[in-house]
């Protein structure tokens, strides 16, 4: 399915003050059921969360087990207001890989039209699932 629509209105909800980068994501469970976030910016820099973990998080609030996730979709707004595709930051895959079994599709939109989709997998290759430990 696709979420431009709605990802571009949850736009609007992002708290970007310092950079003036907007981030929207949608995440989809195993079940169907979808979560939402935005990125919250802080003026202690690191304290920033993503528009993805801030999802993920609230769908593992919800109750989606480690494993659930199956679709990441994201939608960025930059400074001077363009749409502009965005990739998860590493910090972003490692959690979309824990919490998919490193199995998700992550979508990337320009537009309604212009959508990349990758595997978590091609995206955080050799990533470390916790197995190890
Ligand atoms: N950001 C996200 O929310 N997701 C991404 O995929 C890339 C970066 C946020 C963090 C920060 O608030 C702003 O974008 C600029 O890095």
């Amino acid at each position: 399915m696709n979420y431009f629509a709605q990802l571009y209105e949850l736009l609007d909800y992002s708290s970007a003050p310092y950079s003036g980068f907007s981030v929207a994501s949608i995440v989809i469970t195993r079940d169907g059921m979808e979560y939402r976030g935005v990125n919250v910016e802080s003026a202690a820099y690191p304290t920033t969360i993503c528009a993805e973990r801030n999802a993920i998080h609230t769908a593992v609030t919800e109750g989606a087990r480690r494993g659930d996730v199956r679709e990441v979709h994201i939608l960025a707004r930059n400074a001077v207001q363009e749409l502009v595709k965005a990739y998860p930051c590493g910090s972003c895959r490692q959690v979309i890989a824990e919490q998919s079994g490193n199995d998700a599709a992550v979508f990337s939109y320009a537009s309604a039209t212009d959508v990349s989709q990758h595997s978590i997998a091609e995206l955080l290759p050799f990533g470390f699932l916790g197995e190890e430990l």
